[in-house]
């Protein structure tokens, strides 16, 4: 039995949510400027979004493309990164209605350029009828920024008095946030040897399972995404209950 084999026979995340870091020292590893570790970057999304859904079977796949702290970088390098994102998607929607992708955006779209604005909110709409596996790319997206949006909203909505105080709790605010329409990642994979969540998901990952690797992004081929899945279905997962609740 391979091990493609073997993980699809256990218990698969639903979710998967992977931090890509590390294009940057790719790049630099190979005397390279930082801009060819994003096109690497890309390339070893887009295999890894294709080998999830068709080899896998995941439901639910997230990407950290850009965070909203990511605007602190020079200023070339910030618009390389909305141009690839915006080819990118536009390339890749065809694809997606074909393979039964929905897209979906996680992050303020408001203060992104407007051709990526346009063409992002173009590819949700003509993907929405997808349901093989569910795609969603942060862009701009912080979690501290999608918690104070959520709070924002609940004011708003009191305000007009669709909503008491206490009406308030978890799905109240769940049902608020960028991440609405999805479950929350049962698994959350960062690269390049990080340790950290870095403002990503800080409400969804309550329960997450979190698994680092030293891998540079662009390096993190499928056999490492199946390790990852491997060491998820090692560990056991309690919710703070005891063992085998909510399993
Ligand atoms: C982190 O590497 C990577 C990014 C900030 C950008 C990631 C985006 C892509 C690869 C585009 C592909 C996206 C999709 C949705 C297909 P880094 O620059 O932080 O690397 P470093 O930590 O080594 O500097």
């Amino acid at each position: 039995m391979t091990f493609l084999e073997r993980i699809k026979e256990g218990r698969l995340p639903q979710h998967v949510a992977l931090i890509m870091d590390g294009n940057g020292r790719w790049a630099e590893a190979r005397g390279l400027p930082r801009t060819a570790g994003h096109r690497a970057g890309a390339d070893a999304a887009e295999r890894l979004v294709r080998f999830a859904g068709e080899r896998i079977g995941l439901k639910y796949l997230t990407l950290f493309a850009f965070s909203s702290e990511n605007w602190l970088r020079p200023r070339d390098e910030v618009e390389f990164l909305m141009d690839l994102l915006q080819q990118l998607i536009e390339e890749k929607t065809g694809e997606f209605v074909e393979a039964g992708i929905r897209l979906r955006i996680a992050g303020d779209l408001d203060t992104l350029p407007q051709p990526l604005r346009e063409t992002v909110e173009r590819s949700v709409r003509q993907t929405a009828s997808g349901d093989e596996m569910h795609l969603t790319v942060a862009i701009n997206y912080g979690g501290r920024q999608d918690l104070v949006q959520a709070c924002a909203r609940i004011a708003g909505d009191i305000e007009a008095g669709r909503l008491t105080p206490d009406l308030i709790d978890e799905r109240a605010i769940g049902s608020r946030l960028h991440t609405a329409e999805i479950p929350d990642p049962d698994l959350i994979v960062r690269t390049s040897g990080e340790l950290r969540l870095s403002n990503f998901l800080l409400w969804q990952a309550a329960y997450a399972e979190l698994y680092f690797t030293d891998a540079l992004w662009p390096d993190f081929t499928p056999a490492e995404l199946i390790l990852a899945i491997d060491q998820f279905q090692q560990r056991e997962r309690r919710y703070g209950g005891i063992r085998g609740e909510r399993e």
